[in-house]
């Protein structure tokens, strides 16, 4: 599976470091919403969804954490331990989020507004998705 990680230049000098991101520069979307997590329970795994259209680079700023990715064919896990590494996760891939190290911070860009009905929260119902998706003919999505 091909997995896109984008690296951002940071900013350094003799203060510290510093990370911009700018939409359709840095990130390869309009960056609608923002939101991070924190504080993770011990031996928590957050995720088990899909989005229908969202697209999201997520960030680990502080700390580390996996995430497994699976597109219904292939699964495979990536560590996020870097504060200028972001993880782009394109919509209809299922994901995993795991391994949460206790000063992780996950900030997660996102492409559009908080909507429940982009989600595909059953594994079933996400393979039967892609399933739909695969046999529909290609002008019926234009
Ligand atoms: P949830 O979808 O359970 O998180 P995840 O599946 O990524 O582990 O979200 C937790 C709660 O936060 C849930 O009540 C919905 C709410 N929420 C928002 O209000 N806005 C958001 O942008 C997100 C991602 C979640």
């Amino acid at each position: 599976m091909q997995v896109i990680k984008c690296v951002f230049q940071p900013h350094g000098d003799n203060r510290g470091q510093l990370v911009a991101l700018e939409e359709f520069k840095d990130i390869p979307f309009r960056i609608r919403r923002v939101y991070y997590m924190y504080e993770t329970t011990e031996g928590v795994i957050r995720g088990f969804h899909a989005h229908k259209t969202l697209q999201q680079v997520v960030v680990c700023v502080h700390g580390s954490c996996k995430i497994r990715l699976d597109n219904g064919k292939e699964k495979t896990v990536i560590t996020l331990d870097k504060p200028n590494e972001g993880l782009y996760i394109p919509n209809s891939f299922w994901r995993e989020i795991f391994d949460f190290s206790p000063d992780a911070v996950l900030m997660v860009l996102a492409s559009d507004l908080y909507d429940e009905n982009d989600y595909i929260r059953n594994y079933d119902d996400y393979l039967e998705y892609l399933k739909k998706c695969d046999d529909t003919p290609l002008a019926d999505n234009l």
